[in-house]
C-alpha cells in the first residue's frame, strides 16, 4: 500500500486565533480551517489531523465537529490523555485519536509520550477509546522502550517523533535517522502501525524514506507555509507526489 498523508491543519487555526481570539463568531474570522480540510482532500490528503489543546489556542471545538461533519476523510484527533479531550473523543468519535505529550509553555509538541512511565493512566484511555471503536496511536519519540510500552498497553499504532531527526544537523543527523530505522523496525515487529511525524518537510522528508514499512506522515507546518504559496490544494499535491518515491528502490 502506498504511503498515507495526514494533514495537520492547526496552523490554520493559529493564522484565525491570531486575528479573531476575541471575537470567534465574527463573520470576517478567517481563515477557514474547514476550507483548509477540504482543500487538503482536494490535493489528496488521506486524512485530516488536528490537535485541540487544552487551552484551545488554536483548533476549536467547534472546527473539530464542522470538520468532522463536512470533510468526508478520516479524522486523527490528537489529545492529551486527560478526562476532558477523552469526553471529546467521545462525542466527536473521530476514526484516530493520537495521545499526545501536552505542556501549557510549548510552542509546538516537544517529545513524546512518556508510554513507558504512564502505563497506568494511558490503560484506561486506550480501552475506552479502542471500545468506542476509535484507533488509538501514541506519539513516541524512536526508542525501544517506548515502542515496548505501545505494544504493552495494546495500542494499535505508534507515531514516531521526527521532531530531532528534522532539527538535527551533521553527524546527529544520521544518528537519529538511525534510531528511527530501528524504531520503526521494533514496531513492526510488535505488529504495530507505524506511522511519522513532527517537523517534517519537503526536503527532509526524501531521508526519512529509509525508515522501513512506514504506513503514514502526519505533516502540518511546512504544508500550511508552502499553501501561502501555492494553495493548499497544491501544497498538498506536491508533497503527495514526493511521498511517492517510497520505499527507495534501494532500501
Ligand atoms: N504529529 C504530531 C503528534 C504533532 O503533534 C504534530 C504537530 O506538532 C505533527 C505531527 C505535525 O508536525 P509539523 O507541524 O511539524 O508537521
Amino acid at each position: 500500500m502506498s504511503l498515507l498523508l495526514g494533514v495537520n491543519i492547526d496552523h490554520v487555526a493559529t493564522l484565525r486565533q491570531a486575528r479573531y481570539v476575541t471575537m470567534p463568531e465574527s463573520p470576517n474570522a478567517e481563515p477557514c480551517p474547514l476550507q483548509a480540510a477540504l482543500e487538503a482532500r482536494d490535493g489528496g490528503a488521506d486524512s485530516i489531523t488536528l490537535h485541540v489543546r487544552g487551552d484551545r489556542r488554536h483548533i476549536q471545538e467547534a472546527d473539530a465537529f464542522v470538520i468532522r461533519e463536512g470533510v468526508r476523510l478520516p479524522l486523527n484527533l490528537e489529545m492529551a490523555n486527560t478526562a476532558p479531550m477523552v469526553a471529546l473523543a467521545m462525542r466527536l468519535r473521530p476514526e484516530y485519536v493520537c495521545l499526545v505529550p501536552e505542556n501549557r509553555q510549548e510552542v509546538t509538541t516537544e517529545g513524546g509520550l512518556d508510554a513507558a512511565g504512564q502505563i497506568d493512566s494511558l490503560g484506561p484511555t486506550i480501552e475506552t477509546l479502542a471500545a468506542a471503536g476509535m484507533k488509538v496511536s501514541l506519539f513516541i519519540d524512536p526508542d525501544a522502550e517506548q515502542v515496548a510500552a505501545a505494544a504493552t498497553l495494546g495500542a494499535p499504532i505508534v507515531e514516531l517523533h521526527t521532531g530531532c531527526f528534522a532539527n538535527a544537523v551533521g553527524e546527529a543527523h544520521r544518528a537519529e535517522l538511525d534510531r528511527l530505522v530501528a524504531a520503526a523496525r521494533l514496531g513492526q515487529e510488535h505488529g504495530l502501525q507505524v506511522n511519522a511525524g513532527h517537523g517534517i518537510n519537503y526536503q527532509n522528508i526524501t531521508q526519512l524514506f529509509y525508515v522501513p514499512g512506514l504506513t503514514e506522515f502526519n505533516i502540518g507546518h511546512t504544508i500550511v507555509s508552502r499553501a501561502l504559496a501555492v494553495g493548499m490544494t497544491a501544497a498538498v499535491r506536491e508533497m503527495k507526489e514526493l511521498m511517492k518515491r517510497y520505499p527507495p528502490k534501494e532500501a
